[in-house]
């Protein structure tokens, strides 16, 4: 099944699907005012959203993409990575990050499109959360800043 695209006010965000990917709906909203939102929709409902904030130097971090648990590995959540993937290329960007747990299907998720391990924020999920954040019934501590970079990668 096909899916449309198409950039959405971030405070029309449907804020039920971005807290599949972040558990604390005041981090989602303090993204908002700096954000472009991205919903995928398939002709009946919206089934996906993602979340991007500008980093500054052509460089953007994706804050939160999520697909309807009914509508996931179906493919959708690849195709709503590959159209933003695209759209920041067309718009001219450096790179785009993003960060993600230390273990998981999300981290193939992003590697499988090219994004790499850059960093290790420690404690992160420690730091920035109230309350202990579980995946897998594992607890999270660390976070894993992963980059896609446009440009040919020399490091
Ligand atoms: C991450 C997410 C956006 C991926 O979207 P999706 O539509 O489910 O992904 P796709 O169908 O395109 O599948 C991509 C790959 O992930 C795998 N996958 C997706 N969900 C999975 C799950 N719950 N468990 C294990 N693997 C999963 C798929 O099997 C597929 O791998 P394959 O090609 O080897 O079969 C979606 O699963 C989701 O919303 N998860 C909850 C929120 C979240 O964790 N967001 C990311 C925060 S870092």
């Amino acid at each position: 099944m096909s899916l449309q695209i198409q950039e959405v006010p971030a405070m029309s965000a449907p804020m039920e699907l971005l807290l599949l990917a972040d558990p604390s709906e005041d981090k989602v909203r303090s993204y908002f005012p700096r954000s472009k939102c991205f919903v995928a929709s398939n002709g009946e409902a919206v089934v996906g959203a993602c979340l991007v904030q500008p980093l500054g130097a052509g460089a953007y971090e994706l804050m939160s993409i999520a697909i309807q648990p009914a509508h996931q590995k179906s493919g959708h959540g690849t195709v709503l990575l590959k159209w933003v993937i695209d759209f920041f290329r067309k718009s001219g960007a450096s790179q785009i990050e993003v960060g993600t747990g230390t273990f998981g299907y999300q981290l193939a998720f992003y590697q499988r499109h090219g994004f790499r391990v850059t960093a290790i924020d420690r404690d992160f999920f420690i730091k920035n959360y109230p309350e202990p954040v579980f995946e897998d019934g594992i607890q999270l501590f660390d976070m894993l800043r992963l980059t896609l970079r446009y440009t040919a990668d020399v490091a």
